[in-house]
């Protein structure tokens, strides 16, 4: 093989590496801020005018205080992404406030496009990740700790404690997706077919479709 070949098979795969690992894209600007409505589709949302900026584009107030927790799982994750904060888009970082009820739990899901940091800011909550050699990398974390949740990795919070815990959680991504396991598997739209399900759960039909029942809508 030539040293031309070689060197361009080393330029492509060490390209392709790193497209596989980057996350957000690094801005091209000072600000870009998002305007949805503007219809033009680019990777992330269009800027608005900069006449038209103002502090309120980089500003929000909405993960002081804990959330009101009404559904099944007993948690609730309140994002300041770029869809609350328009500021945020191109910049490749957000946040979320997530609050436990006590056996309350964040299901296991990932973030497609970001990696994830809690900081505890109450209570205290057993944490886990799962990496891709099926290892669970797991721990017990409190009031004041950091744990970090790698991009892509499915992972979960759990509050077994007896009071209210809550999380600030900061994300390299304005916009980090988050793909929940079992509502992923049980409840898109159209559905996966029962004996996808069945094959891949090793249970019957009837079992997927118990399954099924308990991620209708009202779950939140
Ligand atoms: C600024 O915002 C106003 C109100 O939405 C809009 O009419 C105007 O076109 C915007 N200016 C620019 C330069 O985009
Ligand atoms: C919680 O959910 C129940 C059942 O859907 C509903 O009746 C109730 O109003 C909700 N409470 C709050 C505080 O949203």
């Amino acid at each position: 093989m030539s040293t031309t070949k070689v060197v361009l098979i080393f330029v492509i795969l060490t390209g392709a590496i790193f497209f596989a690992l980057a996350s957000d894209p690094e801005p091209l600007q000072d600000l870009c801020v998002a305007l949805p409505n503007s219809g033009v589709r680019v990777n992330g949302f269009a800027c608005k005018a900069e006449s038209n900026v103002t502090e309120s584009d980089f500003f929000f107030s909405g993960i002081g205080k804990p959330g009101v927790i009404n559904n099944t799982v007993g948690s609730l994750v309140t994002t300041a992404n770029v869809d609350k904060i328009p500021g945020l888009n191109t910049l490749g970082v957000s946040l979320a406030r997530i609050d436990y009820k006590p056996g309350g739990i964040n299901p296991p899901h990932t973030h497609p496009r970001a990696t994830e940091v809690v900081f505890v800011l109450e209570g205290e909550l057993d944490v886990a990740f799962i990496t891709t050699s099926n290892k669970l990398i797991s721990k017990k974390i409190k009031k004041g700790e950091v744990f970090v949740f790698p991009i892509g990795l499915v992972h979960y919070q759990k509050n077994n404690g007896d009071t209210l815990a809550s999380v600030i959680a900061a994300f390299n991504s304005q916009l980090p997706g988050a793909l929940p396991v079992a509502s992923a598997l049980f409840s898109s739209k159209p559905a996966v077919p029962d004996e996808v399900l069945a094959k891949t759960f090793q249970i019957d039909a009837k079992e997927v479709e118990t399954i099924k029942t308990k991620f209708a809508p009202k779950t939140g």
